[in-house]
């Protein structure tokens, strides 16, 4: 529950976070550590303003997921051969592929931060970008 918490806050578990967390818990910060490292809802870096998540299970993936997050990440700046989640230099974006996010009838889907989109082409994504943009 600290964890997730600290998360919450700060967006991230930082080194000072699992130093902290530790502590109070009266643990080794390597204990705290292995969780973070462990679990993958756990972040040890600061995410990007507009979160984008693209779907990677079988039905997006054969709907064109792949081709999506390619978008996403060449039009921002990021490698799309690089595995992991990846933010800008400037931090307006995150870009990461996550497994079904229960609406597979739809595919390939994206969140982009609370936001769901359906059946997203490269030309939904580009508008897609643009709200990003706008706000
Ligand atoms: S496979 Fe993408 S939403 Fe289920």
């Amino acid at each position: 529950m600290f964890l997730h918490a600290l998360q919450e806050h700060f967006g991230f578990i930082s080194k000072d976070a699992v130093e902290w967390t530790a502590s109070k818990l009266g643990l080794q910060p390597i204990n705290v550590h292995e969780l973070v490292t462990f679990y993958p809802m756990f972040r040890q870096e600061p995410l990007g303003r507009h979160q984008i998540k693209v779907c990677r299970t079988l039905s997006c993936a054969l709907a064109g997921a792949h081709q999506v997050r390619t978008f996403f990440c060449k039009r921002v700046g990021l490698d799309p051969h690089k595995h992991g989640p990846q933010t800008t230099s400037d931090g307006h974006y995150t870009v990461e592929f996550v497994e079904c996010l229960a609406s597979c009838g739809t595919a390939p889907v994206v969140m982009v931060n609370e936001t769901f989109h359906e059946q997203v082409t490269v030309e939904k994504a580009e508008q897609i970008l643009a709200g990003c943009r706008a706000t």
